[in-house]
Order: C-alpha cells, then sequence, then structure tokens
C-alpha cells in the first residue's frame, strides 16, 4: 500500500493547475445513460473514483473511449472522455460496486427513465455518517416511480415511462438533486425540483442537459423548473474546475506561506470558503488565468465557522481549515452540521501536535505553537488531504498510510505541491 513521505516546513511557491471537478465529472457520465447518442466530456480528472464509475457505466453497456492528452495543451484540461449508452445492456448496478463509491447510486434516476426499470444495490452508511437515500426515493416516486427495497436492493419501475412531478426535499441533499433532475430529463412533461441544491456541480450537470435538449428554468438557484424530453441529444461539455482541489491549496498555500497561482478556477465557485481564508490573514485575488493565494510571515487568524449546503462554508473543506487553524493564534470553532461523523481527522491531527476538543457537532481548535511530524493514517479523501496540510506545516517527517483515499479524489496531489517547493513523495511498496 503507498505512503505519503513530508518533510514540512517549506514555503509554498508558483502554480498550481486545478483540475476538472470530481462531484461533477461523475453525474455527468452518469447523463449519458439518458441517450443513445455521444456523450463528449472535456476536462475528466484522472481520478480512482472516475474509473470505478467508468466500470459501472460499462457494465451497464455504455461504451467509453479516452482521447490521450494533447500535446501542447494546458496541463490543468483533463482527459476527454465520449460516452454512448446505444444500448443499455444491464439494468443492475451490483453490490461490489455500488459498495465502493455512493455516487454511482445516481444511476438509478436515468436507468428507471430510460429504461423503465432498474435495480440498484442501497449504498450502505460509509465512514462520515449514515447517509441515507430517502430523498432519493421520494423524489423519483414523485414523478411516478414504483420503488421496492428488496435483499439490500433498490428495485424502480416505470414501465410507461416516468412522468414530471413535484418535488419538495425537506433538506438540501446534491446526490438527490442530481438523481432527480437526471430522471427528469426524460420524464414526460415539467418537473419543479424545491429547496435543490445550489452546488455549481449541480449547475454544470443542468447546463449539460439543456445541451441535450432539455428545458431548464432556475440553474444555479434552489427551485429548477425541467422540462422532460422523450429522446435526448448528445452534447458537448467542459467539466468545471474542482472548488474542493482549489479551497484545499489555497489552505494548503495559507498554511506553509508562500503565494501560488491556482491557475484554472474561479473565485465564484468557492466565494464563501477564500472569504474564510482572507479572514484568517492570507491574501486572494483573481488573476486572468485563475486565483491567486498569498500569505507572508503574518500569524494566522482564528475563525469560527459552520459547514452550509452552497453557497455557505462546503463540508468537503471542513477538514483542511481545521488542519490550517491547529497553528493559528487563538481558538477556533469548526461546527459540522452537513454529516453526522465527519471528524475523523481529529485524533489524526492530534497525533501531530494539535489541541482540539470535540462536541457533538463542534470542534474547538486551540491554536499551538508548532505541529511535528507523525506518522498518521488516512481515513477518508478529505480527512486524508487536512493531513497532508498538516504535514506541510509540521517540523519533521509525516507519512500518511492508505493513501487510496486521496487518490480516489486528488489527481497528481504530490506532483502539483512538489513543484512549488512542498517536500513531498509517494512511495509505493507494491
Ligand atoms: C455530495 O454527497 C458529495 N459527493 C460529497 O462529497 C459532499 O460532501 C456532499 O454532497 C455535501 O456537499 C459527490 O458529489 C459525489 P448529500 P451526497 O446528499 O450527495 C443527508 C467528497 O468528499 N441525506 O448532499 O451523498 C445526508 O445523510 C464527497 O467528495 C439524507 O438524509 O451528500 C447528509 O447528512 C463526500 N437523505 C446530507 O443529507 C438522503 O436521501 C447531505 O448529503 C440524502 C441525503
Amino acid at each position: 500500500m503507498d505512503r505519503i513521505k513530508i518533510i514540512g516546513g517549506e514555503r509554498l511557491n508558483g502554480s498550481i493547475p486545478i483540475s476538472g471537478a470530481k462531484n461533477a465529472a461523475l453525474p455527468l457520465m452518469i447523463a449519458s445513460l439518458l441517450t443513445d447518442d455521444r456523450l463528449t466530456l472535456k476536462n475528466v480528472p484522472n481520478l480512482a473514483d472516475v474509473n470505478l464509475l467508468a466500470r459501472i457505466l460499462r457494465n451497464h453497456g455504455v461504451d467509453l473511449a479516452v482521447d490521450g492528452k494533447r500535446s501542447g495543451g494546458a496541463a490543468h484540461l483533463g482527459e476527454t472522455f465520449h460516452l454512448t449508452a446505444r444500448d443499455i445492456s444491464d439494468t443492475t448496478a451490483p453490490y461490489e460496486l455500488v459498495s465502493r463509491m455512493r455516487a454511482s447510486f445516481w444511476v438509478l434516476g436515468p436507468l428507471v427513465a430510460r429504461m423503465g426499470q432498474a435495480k440498484v444495490s442501497l449504498p450502505g452508511g460509509c465512514a462520515i455518517g449514515t447517509r441515507p437515500v430517502d430523498l432519493h426515493l421520494s423524489g423519483l416516486r414523485a414523478l411516478g416511480a414504483e420503488i421496492d427495497i428488496d435483499a439490500g436492493y433498490v428495485i424502480a419501475r416505470a414501465p410507461k415511462g416516468l412522468v414530471g412531478g413535484h418535488v419538495l426535499f425537506p433538506m438540501v441533499s446534491v446526490g438527490a438533486t442530481h438523481n432527480v433532475l437526471l430522471a427528469a430529463a426524460l420524464a414526460k412533461g415539467e418537473t419543479l425540483i424545491e429547496n435543490a441544491a445550489r452546488e455549481p456541480e449541480v449547475g454544470d450537470v443542468a447546463s449539460c442537459l439543456v445541451k441535450m435538449g432539455v428545458q431548464i428554468e432556475g440553474i444555479g438557484t434552489s427551485t429548477l423548473r425541467i422540462q422532460g424530453k422523450p429522446r435526448l441529444e448528445g452534447a458537448v461539455h467542459t467539466v468545471l474546475p474542482d472548488r474542493i482541489e482549489t479551497g484545499t491549496f489555497a489552505f494548503a498555500v495559507a498554511a506553509t506561506g508562500g503565494d501560488v497561482v491556482l491557475e484554472g478556477t474561479r473565485r465564484e465557485l468557492l466565494r464563501n470558503a477564500l472569504d474564510t481564508l482572507q479572514n484568517t490573514g492570507a491574501v486572494v485575488t483573481d488573476t486572468e488565468t485563475g486565483v491567486r493565494i498569498a500569505r507572508n510571515g503574518n500569524g494566522l487568524e482564528p475563525v469560527d465557522v459552520e459547514t452550509q449546503p452552497f453557497p455557505g462554508f462546503p463540508t468537503d473543506l471542513q477538514a483542511q481549515l481545521m488542519a490550517l487553524m491547529t497553528r493559528a493564534h487563538g481558538t477556533s470553532v469548526i461546527r459540522e452540521t452537513i454529516f453526522e461523523n465527519r471528524f475523523m481527522h481529529v485524533q489524526e491531527l492530534a497525533r501531530l501536535g494539535a489541541d482540539i476538543k470535540l462536541h457533538g457537532d463542534t470542534a474547538t481548535i486551540k491554536g499551538v505553537k508548532s505541529l511535528r511530524g507523525a506518522p498518521v493514517m488516512a481515513t477518508d479523501l478529505r480527512a486524508s488531504v487536512s493531513l497532508v496540510i498538516a504535514g506541510l506545516m509540521a517540523e519533521g517527517e509525516t507519512t500518511i498510510n492508505r493513501v487510496y483515499h486521496l487518490d480516489r479524489g486528488f489527481e497528481r496531489l504530490e506532483e502539483k505541491l512538489s513543484r512549488c517547493g512542498a517536500k513531498i513523495e509517494r512511495i509505493s511498496t507494491g
């Protein structure tokens, strides 16, 4: 199993290309199930989760061809995927695959919309919380799907096709919004989704559906009005930049000090997180090509933050902010409101000398003068990368074990950081 070794204390200077967003690429790939035409996706990041979804889609009969990188192309432009779901040969998504990645559950809506039936394994719990799927199911029922649960599988049927309906989500769910939005694209008539997730990745999927021929009003808002079409066309779409990768590197630069341009990204994708970063004392400026993050030798100010659905502070950056705040001049308070168990990084950060107290959904972080490198364990994707940030700040050597978590969502992480002066390397143990 690979490990990552970091010798902390180096400032970061230079530029980092930001990849396409994992959490947009996944539902965009799933959108290919809606049409027998070709869907071309550009700027797809090369990640373990993307590769796993590719396997799942191939299992359904989707043909996937990947273009090589163009020579001379910008480094942040990822791969180009051509997906064609001409014949869907299998409408079952088996446990062995769905249990490894929750987003694969989102094939349910598109499959039942196109094929009139789908059998998809329940994703089960995961390390960050119980993560039920009740909102996905009630949303699809509102579009006329008959849904049963049997032996760990969700079986959805709509032999005469889905019909538009009114979906009012009692709470914001990114995944349920994707699932219902994708299904509504092929449903007969109009679907109204209220309290829809406003995450930019949802907007990216909606924009792609518009290119495929669906009429959608309210993109970027919490009310989506979708006019379904009996048949969707192919399209060419470029995946938007990864705001969580952007925020992670922004926090890393603030953590070490230095001056880095994050290329190919945009501030509005994570305004709240970058405003928070500015409150810690870092300088954030827009450049023609991206966003520049700088921090000189000044200390970091503490901040109080609560995670919220977009446009609030993202739960996917909570662990990274906590790593940064371990060295602030004072006490920070971070409340996690999205997932009930997303604090696994706390005890690992403590191994490096962080002073963090947990009370229910709230972490109180007392800044310390220094962190000291130590062996630590990656537990989930975003928790793992918070350990990278802490390792970059710590004195001496930090080794991070179980880095396959990182590979699920960060493309060429060590390379991007070491190019800016970090002492970080992957140790492959076969
Ligand atoms: C998406 O997960 C992201 N995953 C997550 O990123 C992200 O943390 C999360 O949204 C919140 O922003 C992808 O985009 C692939 P939710 P998702 O449904 O859709 C509850 C990462 O690291 N809920 O918005 O699964 C749920 O338990 C990942 O890249 C229900 O109660 O999240 C949670 O408390 C991790 N019933 C809250 O809603 C439901 O039917 C928000 O979850 C669905 C959700």
